[in-house]
């Protein structure tokens, strides 16, 4: 399956990105992975006047395009205070302005880091939110990983093997419900 990680953070030393490398690197030798850069799909505050002068933005054009071609989507997003960073939401609320919108019946699997103890599962719930006010189907397991300045290596490889193993059977059991839903 062609699946698309989409870590929701723009800097270049992101937790996020780390672990969109690590989930990446357990699935890459069965799937094609396509990792867009969120940084370079950067787009201006949503604004109905932008839309009606210019329409929607050919970045988030273009994001919608590499969305539409994924089978499956899996999200490694930070929490901020407590919620869906601003970043993501307003690429969502860009998206949610193409018609079809890229969202509508996509698998997601949403995950986070953080260097927290609850490793932005509080964040996550607020995430669901518009992707399945969007039509996604979302996973109904998310992943938040705890204390992530410390989980990954230089490899991007989970330190603790347990944690690898958590994370392996989630991701796969997420892939084989994408699988049953592309077949179907
Ligand atoms: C504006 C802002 C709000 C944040 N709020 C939270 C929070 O609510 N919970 C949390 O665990 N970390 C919070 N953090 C810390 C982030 O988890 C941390 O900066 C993390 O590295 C961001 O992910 P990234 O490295 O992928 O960019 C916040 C950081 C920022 C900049």
């Amino acid at each position: 399956m062609n699946i698309l990680i989409l870590a929701a953070s723009a800097q270049k030393a992101s937790i996020n990105k780390k672990l969109a490398g690590a989930i990446g690197q357990m699935i890459a030798s069965e799937h094609k992975i396509d990792t867009p850069d969120f940084k370079a799909f950067s787009l201006p505050m949503y604004d109905g006047d932008i839309e009606q002068e210019s329409g929607v933005p050919e970045l988030a054009q273009a994001l919608a395009a590499r969305i539409q071609q994924a089978d499956a989507v899996i999200i490694c997003t930070p929490e901020y205070n407590g919620s869906i960073p601003g970043g993501l939401k307003n690429t969502l609320d860009w998206l949610s302005r193409l018609r079809p919108h890229p969202l509508v019946a996509k698998p997601v699997l949403l995950t986070g880091a953080s260097p927290g103890a609850l490793g932005s599962i509080r964040g996550l719930w607020h995430t669901r939110v518009p992707f399945e006010a969007l039509g996604a189907l979302v996973y109904p397991e998310m992943f938040g990983l705890s204390s992530a300045y410390d989980a990954l290596d230089e490899q991007n490889g989970f330190k603790d093997a347990r944690k690898s193993e958590q994370v392996n059977k989630l991701v796969n059991s997420f892939l084989a419900f994408a699988a049953a839903l592309t077949k179907s």
